[in-house]
Parts: structure tokens; C-alpha cells; sequence
């Protein structure tokens, strides 16, 4: 842990996506860390949100930009000579991509391009973490866990533009990126995390809280389908643990990582409910199995090489995965000091690395 500290402090660190869920958290962590943040996003993508409830805006450079805008994009980057950068910012919803695919795939892949554009032209040392997902693998429905040198191709735009965003950033590392001495990169892939302070759409744990929050009942689509249950703190460790091997280590230059949660992390989505009913009190949900959009069967990820080149594993069981979930949205809602909470919650965190 000490690691991290000795890594981050004082360093700039330009995050896309910081006002998201995940980019909220990776904000937090970093200043936790006293790192010196600029974000870059489009809009808050929820209201309520993690962005707001943790008063990040005050603590960093905040900008509203759109990445599709190159021009902007690369000004801001130029400008601020990040030291580290995490790619976040994405329409990450499988339900929007269909209804917006033109939107998924400008922002997930011409975004992404446009990232890797403006950092072809830095001319200080940086090293770059590009987050996609489990959902850049072709879903080929086998029970094994996929490998990072599995075949790339998701069905839906959302699957389809992660997919993409790899080949671009293959084609930029192998023609750009190979010599270049000061520009490092690699590529991270998880699956669904869950956390607090997650208001988005369509998603499970959001949908129980959102109702939980007003004592009504949340309608569950597919009570027996398996998830994985991962703590985003987990895959975010995994983020910090990439950028930090690239800054010591070259020969993971443009390398890929997977960091999926542990088999027992796969559980069904009835499971997560009776679990939540423990530290939810009045937690109601019925279930409608009528399935108005297709979805990929779970995808299991093959971790072994963030393992063994990264020293990266899960540290949460399941149990405490939905604990710390559960208690995030409860201290929230009971009006608690959020800032407070989510900076314990990270440190008992970090005690188990
Ligand atoms: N949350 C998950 O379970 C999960 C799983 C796998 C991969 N991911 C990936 O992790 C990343 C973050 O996901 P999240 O859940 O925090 O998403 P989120 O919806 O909470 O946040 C998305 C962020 O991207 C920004 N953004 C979207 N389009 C943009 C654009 N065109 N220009 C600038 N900013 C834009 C939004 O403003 C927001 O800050 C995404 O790349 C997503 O695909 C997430």
C-alpha cells in the first residue's frame, strides 16, 4: 500500500469518465493518495452522483469536455502533462448502445482514438491505463475463463465498440507507441463491479437501491442468471497496480490484463437479493422474466496473468462485497458524511492489500 503512495503523491494524473462511477472512485482514491487530478467528461451522468456526493468538483481540475471534440481533447492533455492517465469515459450501458449505437460507438472508439491521438503528442513521460471490458472478448458461451489472447468481437453496439477501441489501440501501440520512450500503455478489462454510489440505469444493485431508497418494491428481470460480484475497489487496485508496474517495468508496454473476480464471486442474482435483505431492512423485490433485449451469457474472465505479472488477486468475499455495498447507500441515504465513510471504507480497504 505504501507503494501506492510513494507512486501518486504529488503526481498529475488525468482521468476521462472521473464523473462516472468508477471514475468518481479512482478520483477519491488518487486524492487520497494527494495526487494532483484533472478530469475530463462529457456531463454527470446520474442524479444523484458518487461525483457529487463525495464534493470532488472542489478538489481537482474539472472539465466538461466531450471526447469526440479532438481539438479540446488534446489541448487539455497537452496542457496539464499528466505523469499518469486512466481512460474511463464511455457509454458503458449493453440497454442504451441499442438505443443509441451511433453514440456508443463515436464516443467508446473514436473516443478512444482520440485519447491515444492526443498523447502521441507528449513530450514528457506518462504512462496510460485504457480501461475496455470483459465485453471486448467474443462471447463464444464457453465455461472457461477467457484469456487475454482470446478472439475480440462483442454482438451488441456497447460489446461491439469496446471491441473497437482494442484493435485501435493495438494499431496505435504498434505504430506509434513502439519506440516511443516516453509513452508506456496498457490495457485493462474487467466485468461488472458493484460499489456505492452507483445511480445508473439498468443495473441490478442501482435498480434494488433506487427503489430500497423510496420503500418500493424493485422488479428483478433475470432472478437466476449468474453475475459476477466484484467490489469496484477490487478492479480499480487493479488499475492503480497496472499503472504503477508500466511506470518500473517496459516489458509490459501495450500488454492487455483481465481482472475478473474469483469463481465464488459468481453468483446468481437471487443470491445478491437474500444477501442484501440482511443489512437492508424492508428490501421488497418481485421478479418479470419477460426479456425485452438480448444479452450475453456471463463471461468468465481468466485472471491468472494479472496474477502472476501484476501480484494482483480479489481480497473481498462475497459476503463483504455486498456488506460494504449495502452500508455505502445506507450511511448515503441516512444523510451521513459521505466524504468521511467512502475515505474509511477505502482505508479498510487497503489494510487487506
Ligand atoms: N461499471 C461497470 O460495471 C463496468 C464494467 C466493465 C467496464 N466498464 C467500463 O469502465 C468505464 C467506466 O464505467 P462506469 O460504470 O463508471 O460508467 P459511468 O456511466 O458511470 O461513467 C461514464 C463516464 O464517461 C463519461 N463520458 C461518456 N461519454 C463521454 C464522451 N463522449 N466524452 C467525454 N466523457 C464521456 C461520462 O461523463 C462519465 O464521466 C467505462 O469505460 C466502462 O465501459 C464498467
Amino acid at each position: 500500500m505504501r507503494d501506492f503512495y510513494k507512486i501518486f503523491k504529488n503526481k498529475k494524473v488525468l482521468i476521462t469518465g472521473h464523473t462516472g462511477f468508477k471514475g468518481s472512485w479512482l478520483t477519491f482514491w488518487l486524492l487520497q493518495l494527494n495526487a494532483r487530478i484533472c478530469g475530463v467528461s462529457k456531463d454527470i451522468p446520474t442524479k444523484p452522483s458518487l461525483f457529487e456526493a463525495l464534493s470532488l468538483r472542489k478538489n481537482i481540475i474539472d472539465k466538461r469536455i466531450d471526447i469526440r471534440d479532438l481539438a479540446k481533447l488534446k489541448k487539455t492533455i497537452n496542457n496539464f502533462k499528466p505523469d499518469f492517465l486512466f481512460h474511463l469515459a464511455a457509454q458503458p450501458l449493453v440497454k442504451k448502445s441499442y438505443d443509441d449505437p451511433v453514440n456508443t460507438f463515436t464516443s467508446n472508439a473514436i473516443g478512444t482514438c482520440n485519447v491515444l491521438e492526443s498523447v502521441k503528442f507528449l513530450k514528457k513521460r506518462c504512462n496510460v491505463v485504457i480501461i475496455t471490458s470483459d465485453k471486448s472478448y467474443k462471447n463464444l458461451e464457453i465455461l472457461r475463463g477467457y484469456r487475454e489472447t482470446d478472439l475480440l468481437g462483442g454482438f451488441d453496439p456497447y460489446s461491439a465498440s469496446k471491441g473497437c477501441a482494442e484493435f485501435i489501440i493495438q494499431s496505435y501501440v504498434k505504430s506509434f507507441y513502439k519506440n516511443k520512450k516516453n509513452l508506456r500503455l496498457g490495457v485493462a478489462r474487467a466485468g461488472n463491479v458493484i460499489g456505492g454510489g452507483d445511480w445508473s440505469d439498468y443495473r441490478v444493485i442501482p435498480d434494488c437501491l433506487k427503489s430500497w431508497s423510496k420503500n418500493k418494491t424493485v422488479t428483478i428481470r433475470s432472478p437466476n442468471s449468474t453475475r459476477p460480484w466484484q467490489h469496484v475497489l477490487e478492479v480499480l487496485k487493479g488499475y492503480l497496480i497496472l499503472a504503477k508496474n508500466l511506470k518500473n517495468n517496459k516489458n509490459n508496454h501495450g500488454e492487455v490484463f483481465n481482472f475478473g473476480p474469483k469463481n465464488f464471486q459468481n453468483k446468481r442474482v437471487i443470491d445478491v437479493l437474500n444477501e442484501m435483505y440482511e443489512f437492508l431492512p424492508n428490501f421488497k423485490w418481485n421478479i418479470n422474466t419477460n426479456k425485452k433485449f438480448r444479452e450475453s451469457k456471463l463471461l468468465k474472465l481468466n485472471s491468472t496473468k494479472a496474477k502472476k505479472k501484476l501480484n494482483w488477486t480479489n481480497k473481498l468475499s462475497f459476503n463483504e462485497t455486498i456488506k460494504m455495498t449495502a452500508e455505502w447507500y445506507r450511511m448515503y441515504y441516512k444523510k451521513k458524511n459521505m466524504v468521511n465513510f467512502t475515505s474509511k471504507q477505502i482505508q479498510e480497504f487497503e489494510r487487506k492489500l
